[in-house]
């Protein structure tokens, strides 16, 4: 069953509050926090990505799926865990190695929270193979990670399958989240490839109807 990730990246802080409850109205399954340290990528979010999880803590119970774009992933694990979310992701490209990964890993788990491993868009699939069994979820960027409105990458399509296939074939229980450009057009092909979580970011926010265009992502 498909679930949608709202991502608030591009959600202006004006009626910020407003804008929170209604998406839970319109029955996003998840908030997706993009926490971006203007190191990882150019854009700095962290703090109104802090400020928005607070606000979502304060008038929702919906699960803060967050996914950390960030150097100095272990500072922002603490900072997170002490806000109690549901599940944090980071990218891999940001591990110096794999001991460094299975650490944090291990670290966010017995915390009590679930975990994610980000792909960006030209990392190889394979390199998350052996994180797979490890993880919920792993978070196969469909944009070049740093901003929100882009459009999808076709190629990233492939990651998926790929990643779908080895997850099948090894009869793991992992989730598959798109992440970029996704709306009602690419919902279908990442969803046909694998996806099961789908974030979206702009598609959503810019909509005149939440409810309709959270519904039409899951056609
Ligand atoms: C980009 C973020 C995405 C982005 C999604 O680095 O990880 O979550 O905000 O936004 P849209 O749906 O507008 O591409
Ligand atoms: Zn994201």
């Amino acid at each position: 069953m498909v679930e949608i990730a709202t991502s608030l990246l591009s959600a202006k802080e004006e009626n910020i509050i407003q804008k929170i409850y209604d998406l839970e109205v319109a029955k996003t399954d998840y908030f997706h926090i993009d926490v971006m340290d203007g190191k990882f990528v150019e854009n700095d979010t962290t703090e109104r990505m802090r400020k928005y999880t607070e606000y979502i803590k304060n008038v929702s119970t919906l699960p803060i799926d967050v996914h950390l774009m960030v150097e100095d992933i272990q500072s922002y694990i603490d900072s997170y865990l002490a806000m109690g979310v549901h599940s944090i992701t980071f990218q891999l490209e940001a591990c110096k190695n794999e001991t460094e990964a299975i650490k944090l890993i291990k670290y966010i788990k017995e915390n009590g929270c679930k975990v994610g491993i980000a792909v960006n868009a030209n990392t190889p699939i394979e390199k998350v193979y052996e994180y797979v069994s490890h993880v919920h979820k792993i978070l196969v960027m469909t944009v070049e990670a740093g901003k929100g409105g882009q459009k999808l990458i076709p190629e990233t399509l492939d990651k998926i399958r790929e990643l779908n296939k080895f997850i099948y074939e090894n009869n793991y229980e992992t989730d598959i989240q798109a992440d970029g450009g996704i709306n009602n057009e690419t919902a279908q092909k990442v969803i046909a490839v694998g996806a099961n979580i789908l974030v979206s970011g702009n598609y959503i926010i810019n909509s005149d109807n939440y409810k309709q265009a959270i519904e039409s992502l899951k056609e």
